[in-house]
């Protein structure tokens, strides 16, 4: 039996980019923490970690859980599968042990934790055993749509949140469905969202954002951009208020 009480993992939702969009939570959670923990891509920073560099603690323990592969293949391909499945259950179980040994462990997450972030894998494999508490966070898209001055939902418009990995037809299928939509990881799969969007006749409204609230920041027209790789912090808006505006 362990003789120390187990410690608390927090999935602390850091907001969109900007370190001020993080709340007074979780950064007084962060500050306190004695293990802070953080998904990053294989020798990057990791932007959770950018996001919260400047108030880590300089005692804490780091624990750097490395992706094996990106995240912007379809959920549906096998090998993607196993070589993920695998990754998280060896992280889940390196967090179990420092929770084990009393610490308690502040997972860094981009955004809010509970909205399509890796800390959803932790938090599934982690509950049954440990204590685990969630800070929520102001998610990317709504950094972005600020970021492009944009609102996004006007009195009873429908928003759909799309992954860009859907297949085209699925894509183009919810896009002719929706007043308002929100389409994310768009990275490797900008071509084919562009070409949905023109299937569903909505290309011409689409905002492509990069970087939202972050360093390095772009908002343009979608119709405006090369073709060209676009990086993983990408997201694209496709306004409501057509006709549903109150002037
Ligand atoms: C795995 S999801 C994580 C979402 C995050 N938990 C949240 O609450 O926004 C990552 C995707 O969110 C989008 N995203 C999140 N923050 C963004 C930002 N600041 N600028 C552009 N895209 C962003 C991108 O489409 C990216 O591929």
């Amino acid at each position: 039996m362990n003789a120390v009480a187990p410690g608390t993992l927090y999935g602390v939702g850091l907001g969109p980019g900007d370190p001020e969009l993080m709340t007074l939570k979780a950064a007084r959670i962060i500050a306190s923490a004695s293990v802070i923990a953080h998904f990053r891509k294989a020798g990057r920073p990791g932007h959770a970690r950018t996001i919260a560099a400047d108030i880590i603690p300089k005692s804490a323990i780091e624990a750097c859980l490395e992706y094996p592969v990106t995240t912007e293949i379809n959920f549906h391909d096998a090998g993607y599968i196993d070589a993920i499945r695998d990754f998280y259950s060896t992280s889940a179980d390196r967090l179990k042990r420092h929770l084990d040994d009393g610490h308690n462990v502040a997972l860094l997450c981009e955004g809010d934790p509970f909205f399509y972030g890796s800390f959803l894998h932790m938090y599934d494999r982690i509950k049954a055993t440990h204590p685990v508490a969630v800070i929520p966070g102001i998610t990317g898209m709504s950094g972005c749509w600020t970021a492009a001055d944009t609102p996004i939902t006007y009195g009873d418009d429908v928003l759909t949140v799309l992954p860009g990995t859907l297949d085209a037809a699925s894509l183009t299928a919810r896009l002719k469905d929706t007043d308002a939509a929100v389409i994310m990881k768009v990275g490797r799969n900008l071509e084919k969202i562009r070409r949905a969007l023109r299937d569903a006749g909505r290309l011409n409204d689409a905002i492509y954002v990069e970087r939202g609230t972050m360093h390095g920041e772009r908002v343009l027209p979608l119709s405006s951009l090369d073709a060209q790789p676009v990086p993983y912090f990408s997201i694209i808006l496709l306004p409501g208020g057509r006709g549903r505006r109150i002037t």
